[in-house]
């Protein structure tokens, strides 16, 4: 809530160089029966002292002083941290004055032959000014929020990886190994006996084994981003070969053959949002065709995954439980990218990652462990 007038007596500052004027100006306020202190200056210099020392919560200035004028005296006041609304109260000056003042910052302008007026206006500059006040205070923390919750999207991101390549780990170390062994044992014992019955059981266990060692592969894939190994480029088109067999839908990776040395976290962001953005259009889309674009050209790279589907419906884009595009738009900033996500219904949609990439010679090469 704002509040136009604060508790206490409200401190003004008069800056006035005809005591006649400062009267006036007095008088207008006790009739008005607020509650106020009122100080009187008519030099700069000592104007510039009682503001930088004193918080005063309106100032009043005429327009013309000896040898300056209140435009002088509000450049002052402007460059302080906290400073108090300021208003013109002055004979005459012409429009054009009152609103170069204006476009200064000045609150308002009152003439003289108003005076009747001021304690209006002086209720209003506060109120304004207490509004302007609270927004910026409200822009402040809003920024602050966001950028929490980016440093928080980082670090979950970045442990959710970690743990991900930690069960990758495991699953090839314990699982991976002890199937191979079992492998080579029941293909031993199938070599080594001329049971009929117990070739037929080696052989389908054999083949049970084959099928959960390509199980625990493609969990690892999923988990641990093959782009560790093998570059990027490597890794969309094992993304867009799997998802075409999966699918069935013809799907074409364009890569430039600029698309080196990228950083190895850009990398990781990039292959996310290659993934989701297919996943995606495997879950809605329904397309007849997919399209990945991969390039690195003037330093940034761009990724594009583009289906000719049936296209993100307005109201799907902020589904409250949906947390896929508004991951990758948090993800693509954590390495100071960003995402533009366009569709049209029936025509399909449209994911590009945009991330700059600074300087070639700082670049980790592909496949750097992370
Ligand atoms: N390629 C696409 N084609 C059509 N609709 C899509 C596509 N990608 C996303 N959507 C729509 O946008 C919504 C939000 O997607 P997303 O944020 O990934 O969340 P989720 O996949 O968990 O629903 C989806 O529920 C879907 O309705
Ligand atoms: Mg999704």
């Amino acid at each position: 809530m704002v509040k136009a007038i604060p508790d206490h007596p409200l401190k003004i500052l008069h800056l006035e160089d005809s005591l006649a004027d400062h009267g006036l100006a007095k008088a207008a306020l006790r009739r008005s029966g607020m509650a106020f202190t009122l100080q009187h200056v008519d030099t700069l210099e000592a104007f510039q002292t009682l503001t930088a020392n004193e918080p005063f919560d309106i100032i009043l200035a005429d327009y013309r002083l000896a040898g300056f004028t209140a435009l002088d005296a509000w450049r002052h006041v402007a460059q302080l941290p906290q400073h108090p609304p300021f208003v013109l109260l002055s004979g005459a000056i012409g429009e054009t004055a009152a609103v170069d003042a204006m476009r200064l910052g000045i609150a308002d302008y009152l003439s003289k032959d108003d005076m009747v007026r001021l304690p209006h206006v002086m209720a209003r500059a506060i109120e304004v000014h207490e509004a302007r006040k609270m927004r910026e205070h409200a822009m402040a923390e809003l920024a602050a929020s966001q950028r929490r919750l980016a440093d928080l999207t980082e670090h979950l991101q970045t442990s959710i990886e970690q743990e991900r390549a930690a069960i990758a780990r495991e699953i090839h170390d314990d699982i991976g190994g002890a199937l191979t062994a079992v492998r080579f044992d029941i293909a031993w014992i199938g070599r080594h006996t001329h049971d009929p019955a117990m070739q037929e059981h080696a052989s389908a266990a054999a083949d049970m084994l084959q099928h959960a060692i390509g199980a625990s592969q493609r969990i690892m894939m999923n988990l641990r981003p093959p782009i560790l190994d093998q570059g990027l480029v490597a890794a969309v088109q094992w993304l867009a070969s799997s998802f075409e067999r999966r699918t069935g839908v013809p799907t074409v990776l364009r890569a430039s053959s600029a698309v080196v040395n990228i950083p190895a976290e850009v990398q990781l962001v990039a292959y996310r949002t290659a993934q989701e953005a297919l996943t995606n259009v495997a879950k809605y889309a329904a397309p007849q065709r997919v399209r990945i674009d991969l390039a690195d050209s003037e330093g940034v790279l761009t990724l594009e995954v583009a289906d000719d589907g049936c296209g993100i419906e307005p109201t799907m884009r902020d589904k409250p439980k949906a947390f896929g595009l508004k991951g990758l738009l948090e993800r693509a900033r954590t390495v100071n990218g960003w995402l533009d996500i366009s569709s049209q219904p029936g025509k399909g949609t449209s994911v590009i990652l945009s991330v700059p990439i600074a300087s070639r010679d700082n670049a980790s090469a592909e496949g750097e462990p992370q």
